[in-house]
């Protein structure tokens, strides 16, 4: 990646529109769809696709840096991705191993820190320990955060953050009646991320398929046509272009 300046705190950097002060999402999140309909598209095997998506994604944090942008959260796997054939799940598997040992440097130089969310455990040894240590080494980076979504489901998270209320309530450590939305939200896997601006989905297809539900509830939605191997910087510049271009209210007039 190279350094151009990034416009401070996602707030307002400069648009094209000669020096008018535009809004950058500090948190951008993808759902990278269309890698299976890309490949079927050229006559190839869905791996292909999904290979070809895994450079969508390098150009994409690319993108995310060069605007400034803070945090980018990518749906890599879902929960119900495991219902995918076990070729599908060893190709993809294997993918995000070589993507890893690939990029780790790059990660390193340009200052993007790596986390993730969901269970990447879920994925077993070999993997799941080169997850924790590229966590460990990119901790301290601080231009960009990558938030990979591995084996996440955004009702599991809830659940979850539910049931760790709940056993504290049982063990009288918190008074149910003090459970409001920031005590939900604090349990959640992003807790110390910043909110949700902007959600991309690539490929035409207009649906959350339980990503980052909670996370979203005031977020710009953004459905493009584009598959997402074919999403490129410009794609990505276009998409803040739009964010920009709407005005956000929060529920307010
Ligand atoms: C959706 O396309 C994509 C996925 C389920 C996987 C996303 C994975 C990558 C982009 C590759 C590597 C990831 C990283 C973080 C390096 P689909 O297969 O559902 O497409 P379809 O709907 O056209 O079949």
């Amino acid at each position: 990646m190279n350094s151009a300046p990034a416009p401070t705190e996602g707030a307002a950097g400069l648009g094209n529109g000669g020096g008018v002060p535009r809004r950058v999402p500090k948190h951008v999140a993808i759902i990278m769809d269309g890698n299976g309909r890309w490949a079927t598209q050229r006559g190839l095997p869905r791996v292909a696709g999904h290979r070809a998506g895994a450079e969508a994604v390098r150009r994409s944090l690319q993108a995310a840096a060069d605007h400034g942008v803070k945090v980018l959260t990518l749906y890599a796997f879902s929960s119900e991705n495991w219902r995918r054939s076990t070729e599908e799940i060893s190709d993809l598997t294997a993918l995000m191993r070589i993507y890893l040992e690939r990029e780790l440097k790059t990660l390193q130089k340009e200052g993007v820190r790596l986390r993730l969310i969901g269970d990447h455990s879920a994925f077993g040894g070999e993997l799941a320990k080169r997850l924790d240590k590229a966590v460990e080494q990119t901790a301290d980076n601080d231009r960009l955060t990558l938030v990979v979504a591995l084996s996440y489901g955004s009702r599991a998270e809830i659940a979850a953050a539910a049931r760790r209320l709940a056993t504290r309530a049982v063990a009288g450590e918190i008074d149910p009646a003090t459970i409001d939305e920031a005590a939900v939200g604090a349990g959640l896997q992003t807790a110390d991320l910043p909110e949700l601006d902007l959600l991309i989905r690539t490929s035409g297809e207009v649906r959350l398929s339980n990503f980052l539900l909670w996370q979203a509830a005031y977020a710009e939605l953004l459905f493009v046509d584009t598959l997402w191997p074919d999403f490129d910087e410009q794609s990505f510049a276009d998409a803040l272009e739009i964010y920009a271009a709407r005005e956000r209210r929060f529920g307010g007039r």
